[in-house]
């Protein structure tokens, strides 16, 4: 047993841990009292800054506040990363790079022993009358995210992201709670990177569009996938090796010249402006660099596969948010099943790095399987009332919520729906989503005009009956998380054309009435009156804005935006019919 275990009242021992994810960017916080995960929330969901870094404050206080808990009842606290290790690693790689790029690597070295000290100052300064801080391991605290959470008591272990420490690639071993490392591939060699270069490339915002090139690529053929194998070489092994004469961002990546060379911009053209028209060519690259992204995962899972025999896979990273080559992953790789961490990204690690450090410490068995991401604020219906009386807005409250809002829904109106906790991780889950009728061909544009204004590239996503996924999407049993793309069967594709993307495809979620019984009687109230398990499914959320949090935030949106009604807990806010 770790130090500052204490009686529970009850004669139990308690332990307390804080995990907190992400700091360069999307930071979060996540409380684990004797391994449960009590609460986790993202600080851009407190702050209003959408993909807030720095130490998540407001999440960690909100956390507590949930629990009754003040900083003195925690026992430890987990980081994301480990310092020392960072700078020990990339000290030495800028300095070797120093005489081609001398001032870049000047700045980057003063920047990173400044990022350094600011986060273990700030993680220290989070410390409680007892609490000791622990610095975990970037990547495997993304595996643990993913494998200590998952169904599965052995797993291969996967982590695909920009960089940790110095690491881009993790592949390892999981078996009960104990995880080891097999490989690793190191920046520059890194498919997030690259991912994260032909966004920038594309004139899309690095960093945080990586799903618009994901969705611009199945309107373009991958022309360039050859010479794209140029740039990452498939290695006889499965794993892929990174050919630097195409690229920039290894000296100095986020300079002016960008993320390619000379080389890649005189082959394959220069940059689009941001907000330039998108051309054929566009497309064909998008659909080059997603393909080259899936080949070379797949080339890993395959290595992974023979290496740990397993088949299962534990998959985390922010890489892993890309759910087409998730889709493909669970259609083509050696694996059988595959869990993917739902806040696959930094903020996600709050729970990795919580839960690793709480089976460190106690040496406690495998908890349950992470079934739903409900784990954020929820504003109950008197406070919901008490704010829409303040505000002096009218409402009709509703005796059944879920046939009023299938009704709204089967009427063709767009509705905002709020409900129970907040979910964590980047997906709308059926707590804070925009909801609307799939079966509508005009839907999509509509919710582009009046609501989300995105890109018209971009797929809508279903939320199906768990228990009816498979007549529309077939083998899909169960995907809780919307994580993985599957085929939309082609008898079903002109009943929900909405939701289906150009290439026949759909980003499916799947509702259990276990896990979210007020947003599957709703979905199953909708079934009656149109014929489909499903309604689409977006992000309660205006373009560049967090997903609402307060009933204020969401009376917000629902006003400055074309959203028809909007239904929290049970009350019921409407429009008046334009014209
Ligand atoms: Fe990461």
């Amino acid at each position: 047993m770790g130090g500052g275990a204490r009686r529970d009242g009850q004669g139990g021992l308690q332990v307390v841990i804080l995990g907190i994810g992400g700091f360069s960017h999307d930071s979060a916080a996540a409380l684990v009292v004797d391994g449960q995960i009590v609460a986790a929330v993202a600080e851009e969901r407190l702050s209003r800054v959408k993909h807030q870094g720095g130490i998540p404050h407001r999440a960690v206080d909100w956390c507590l506040a949930l629990a009754g808990l003040t900083r003195d009842d925690v026992d430890h606290v987990a980081g994301y990363m480990r310092p020392g290790l960072r700078l020990a690693r990339r000290l030495p790689y800028r300095l070797k790079q120093a005489l081609r790029s001398p001032l870049y690597s000047a700045a980057y070295g003063a920047y990173e022993l400044g990022h350094n000290a600011r986060y273990v100052a700030g993680l220290r300064g989070l410390r409680g009358k007892k609490t000791r801080v622990h610095f975990l391991e970037h990547h495997p605290a993304h595996a643990a995210s993913a494998f200590l959470v998952s169904p599965f008591e052995t797993a291969a272990l996967l982590t695909v992201d920009y960089i940790g420490e110095f690491a881009a690639t993790w592949a390892g071993a999981g078996a009960g709670t104990s995880m080891r490392c097999l490989r690793q591939a190191h920046y520059p060699n890194s498919l997030g990177v690259f991912y994260s270069a032909m966004t920038d490339y594309l004139g899309f915002l690095r960093a945080s569009d990586e799903y618009k090139v994901m969705g611009l690529a199945s309107y373009g053929e991958p022309e360039y996938y050859e010479e794209f194998r140029r740039i990452l070489r498939a290695r006889e092994d499965g794993w892929y090796g990174l050919d630097r004469s195409w690229t920039a961002w290894h000296r100095a990546p986020g300079s002016r010249c960008g993320y390619f060379s000379k080389r890649f911009l005189d082959r394959f053209g220069p940059p689009r402006e941001k907000g330039a028209p998108l051309e054929e060519r566009h497309r064909n690259l998008a659909a080059s660099a997603q393909k080259l992204l899936e080949e070379s995962v797949l080339g890993i899972a395959g290595w992974l596969h023979g290496a740990t025999g397993e088949t299962r896979l534990a998959l985390a990273g922010g890489v892993a948010l890309n759910c087409s080559m998730n889709g493909r992953l669970l259609r083509e790789s050696p694996f059988e099943e595959i869990f993917v961490q739902p806040a696959a990204g930094d903020d996600g690690i709050a729970i990795g790095a919580a839960v690793q450090l709480h089976h460190r410490l106690t040496g406690a068995p495998r908890g349950g399987e992470l079934r739903h991401v409900y784990l954020g604020p929820e504003h109950g219906d008197g406070e919901i009332r008490r704010f829409l009386d303040m505000a002096k807005l009218p409402y009709e409250t509703v005796e059944d919520v879920a046939e009023a809002t299938a009704g709204l829904l089967a009427e063709g109106l767009i509705v905002g729906w709020y409900q129970g906790r907040m979910e964590f991780g980047p997906r709308a889950l059926g707590s804070r989503s925009i909801l609307a009728d799939p079966t509508r061909p005009d839907m999509k544009e509509l919710l582009n005009r009046y609501v989300k204004h995105r890109e018209d590239f971009r797929p809508f996503a279903p939320s199906v009956l768990e228990e009816r996924a498979g007549a529309y999407f077939p083998g899909c049993t169960r995907s809780p998380f919307m994580l993985f793309v599957y085929p939309v069967a082609r008898a079903m594709q002109a009943r929900v054309p909405a939701i289906t993307h150009v290439n026949g495809t759909a980003r499916v979620q799947t509702v259990s009435r276990e896990d979210n019984p007020r947003y599957h009687g709703m979905i199953a109230a909708f079934e009656r009156r149109r014929g489909v398990p499903m309604v689409l499914n977006t992000s309660f959320n205006v373009m560049g804005e967090p997903i609402v949090n307060t009933p204020e935030d969401a009376v917000r949106c629902f006003y400055s935006t074309g959203l028809d009604a909007l239904v929290m807990g049970n009350h019921v806010l409407r429009k008046a019919p334009a014209g």
